[in-house]
């Protein structure tokens, strides 16, 4: 059977992986060098045209973070791709890659992750670029802005972050298209395993690598993968800003993705039981997951979900102040406390001090975002213990506002 039509399992464990003759390590090894010595000088001119395949230089290319991109492009069905430092600048060389310039506009949907907004809103607005930001499941309002601002650009994530708003992406992109805009997904919290928008006729995909294509919290990297015609200007990006990930970070990244396919299930299945447990706890006033009756896109979530996977993210609305949630983190015994998604132990964000720091509390409550709201990143676990630690901490952080409030009648 030809690789062409494996499945997706088997395309996880086996993408990318290069034949090296005449041995054939089951694991690629890793290629620190920086420079590559050419056959001859004809070679070497032919190889910096593009003429033909190979390795010069390490800003250029490198043996693993290629086996990398190779392995995404298969899963996402893209044509050209390259791997970045982070998933920021994944997302900056995505936007370059759109040839964004001074005077265009772009339009982004307001609840992506923070440091998404402020790229645009910043170094991107600081070049000239108009930031739009707006709700992007009000699709009438969404086609008012594209026909208004005529954006190059729209930049939006599958699962929106922290509220886990499933966005409609087969109708977003038509309507970008219809109005000669370009398409960037990040694709960050889907993973392919749930979502491909380029098979839903998006134009460029982004990820953060960082987390649940590494998944244990020890890499950080980024990837774009994209239509053909992407190609010289997302490879120009890198060798010119030199945003390029390093060969262990690509090798470490690779090397997840082997067992995302298990892992990232797994964490979904957690991630629907703990919304489950904690909304009939009813510890927390408020559960967001994409799968709850009562989540505000719960039939966009359902119609374009496949296999009941709803992402591994649980935002719970713990109610009360900021001290409330300070609280609930200083007595997490199991959940570690820490600002990322995606690996495979379970970690509780806070938005306000962390995500979504730089927005104001107005702009934060024009999301939907509350002061009392965490998002539970949900790991391997097992999901009974997630539940209790959840509960006690919410129970001694209410409990100790109560305290505080008797001490102060007295
Ligand atoms: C959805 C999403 N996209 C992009 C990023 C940025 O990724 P990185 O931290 O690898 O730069 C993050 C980081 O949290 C994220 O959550």
């Amino acid at each position: 059977m030809g690789q062409k039509s494996w499945h997706r399992n088997t395309l996880l464990v086996h993408a990318g992986t290069p034949r090296l003759e005449p041995i054939q390590p089951t694991a690629l090894p890793i290629f620190p060098s920086t420079t590559y010595q050419s056959q001859s000088a004809e070679k070497l001119d032919q190889l910096m045209a593009g003429e033909i395949p190979g390795f010069s230089y390490a800003r250029h290319g490198n043996p693993n973070v290629q086996a990398l991109v190779e392995a995404v492009k298969e899963l996402e069905e893209a044509k050209t791709g390259i791997a970045t430092s982070s998933g920021m600048a994944a997302i900056d060389a995505a936007l370059y890659a759109t040839h964004v310039q001074p005077g265009d506009a772009v339009l982004i949907s307001q609840d992506v992750y923070g440091a998404s907004l402020n790229l645009v809103g910043t170094i991107w607005a600081e070049a000239g670029v108009r930031a739009i930001a707006a709700d992007f499941t009000d699709l009438t309002r969404f086609e008012q802005l594209l026909k208004e601002y005529k954006p190059r650009s729209v930049l939006m994530e599958t699962l929106s972050n922290p509220l886990l708003k499933v966005l409609d992406l087969p109708r977003i992109t038509e309507l970008v298209h219809t109005n000669e805009a370009q398409l960037i997904v990040d694709n960050t919290f889907t993973t392919p395993l749930i979502m491909q928008p380029l098979v839903f006729g998006a134009d460029i995909v982004v990820h953060s690598g960082t987390k649940y294509f590494g998944g244990h919290g020890d890499a950080m990297g980024g990837i774009v993968v994209a239509r053909q015609e992407y190609h010289d200007r997302l490879l120009q990006y890198l060798k010119l800003r030199g945003a390029v990930l390093g060969p262990f970070e690509a090798w470490l990244i690779h090397r997840g993705l082997r067992t995302l396919g298990v892992r990232f299930e797994r964490q979904c299945q957690n991630a629907a039981q703990i919304a489950e447990s904690l909304r009939r706890s009813q510890s927390f006033p408020r559960v967001f997951y994409p799968l709850l009756r009562d989540h505000p896109t719960y039939s966009t979530a359902k119609r374009l979900l496949p296999s009941a996977l709803g992402g591994a993210v649980v935002t719970l609305d713990l109610g009360g102040s900021k001290e409330t949630v300070f609280r609930f983190l200083n007595h997490l015994q199991l959940v570690a406390s820490a600002t990322t998604v995606g690996d495979i132990y379970t970690l509780c964000l806070y938005p306000v001090v962390a995500s979504h720091r730089n927005q104001t509390s107005e702009e934060r409550a024009n999301m939907g975002i509350t002061d009392s709201m965490v998002r539970v990143s949900v790991g391997l676990e097992d999901p009974q213990d997630i539940v209790a630690d959840l509960i006690q901490a919410a129970k001694c952080a209410h409990e100790h506002q109560d305290d505080s409030v008797v001490m102060q009648q007295d």
